[in-house]
């Protein structure tokens, strides 16, 4: 008899966790990762326990779980989806906010699987492209510090859905970047561009999140809101969202998003207003100077506040 059967050990549901958690980790000299696996097998094990799984739940689970990573593609995270239906991406934001534990600073929210590479455009530009869709609306207001500094040359990276309510990865008709841009604060700490009134949208759910939201008889609409990420090499990286306070979806968000202070009224304008200049609205194929004068035009102001590294 060799000597590791010597040390067999017959394993029970009583010390089957312990035995699995030892061998996943006597082999590891890194800490955290020996943190993360022990704890990971210690939770999934007393999850299994406590609800006492069944042979055949287990083989829909492991079989939903190959269904959902097999329905990604570079353009859809379902995976990601999944993790933010589940509120997992609302809990790892709020726990790693340093936003969150201060009273000045703008609050973070979920990053969402539609970020993409976005062209660097100038202030005033529109981020709607030849064919967008929706209402015109001014997106505008200052980066500062918590000490009202304003942030120059602060990355204001901006994406939001087109008026029909797809991200442009999302839209058969768009085979480029549309409704994202990324602009740079000037000396005075501000950015303003031109996007396209926000509108409800329903999370993409045909595929495997979609499946378990029906079982769950779950709200899909994501309310009305833009994302943004403000990046500043003497602050901190900031992910967030404005959401519009006139979406019948505020409290019911699936992704868990929304946050009070980043709740936002629209406000409508017959014309632009006098104190944001700059707007170059004649590159903009969503709203020329005569169509803005004639149905006026949507705006949301808000200035972000960056905490120093
Ligand atoms: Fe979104």
């Amino acid at each position: 008899m060799s000597k590791e059967n010597s040390k067999l050990q017959d394993l029970t549901a009583e010390n089957l966790t312990r035995h699995v958690i030892k061998t996943c980790t006597s082999n590891v000299s890194n800490e955290r990762t020996t943190e993360l696996i022990s704890g990971l097998i210690q939770h999934l094990h007393d999850y299994v326990r406590e609800v006492q799984l069944k042979p055949g739940e287990w083989e829909a689970g492991w079989q939903y779980l190959t269904e959902t990573g097999q329905f990604c593609t570079p353009d859809r995270q379902e995976m990601v989806l999944l993790s933010d239906v589940l509120g997992i991406s609302a809990l790892v934001d709020t726990i790693n906010s340093a936003q969150a534990r201060s009273s000045i600073a703008t609050e973070s929210s979920v990053l969402g699987p539609f970020h993409n590479d976005a062209d660097v455009l100038e202030n005033g530009a529109s981020i709607g492209s030849e064919g967008v869709i929706g209402e015109p609306m001014l997106i505008h207001g200052t980066v500062k510090s918590t000490d009202g500094e304003p942030i120059q040359g602060a990355t204001v990276d901006v994406w939001e859905t087109n008026g029909n309510g797809f991200y442009d990865m999302q839209d058969p008709n768009r085979d480029g970047p549309d409704c994202r841009g990324i602009f740079r604060t000037d000396e005075q700490g501000r950015y303003y561009l031109l996007g396209v009134k926000s509108v409800d949208y329903n999370i993409p759910n045909e595929g495997p999140v979609g499946k378990l939201l029906k079982i769950l008889d779950r709200n899909v609409t994501r309310p009305a809101h833009v994302h943004f990420q403000l990046r500043h090499p003497d602050y901190l990286d900031l992910t967030t969202a404005l959401y519009s306070s006139e979406s019948d979806h505020i409290t019911t968000d699936p992704v868990f998003g929304v946050k009070t202070s980043l709740v936002k009224d629209f406000q409508k304008f017959d014309r632009l207003p006098e104190k944001v200049l700059g707007y170059d609205l004649r590159s903009s194929p969503l709203a020329q100077p005569e169509s803005v004068a004639k149905n006026g035009i949507w705006s949301l102001e808000h200035d972000f506040v960056l905490l120093r590294k």
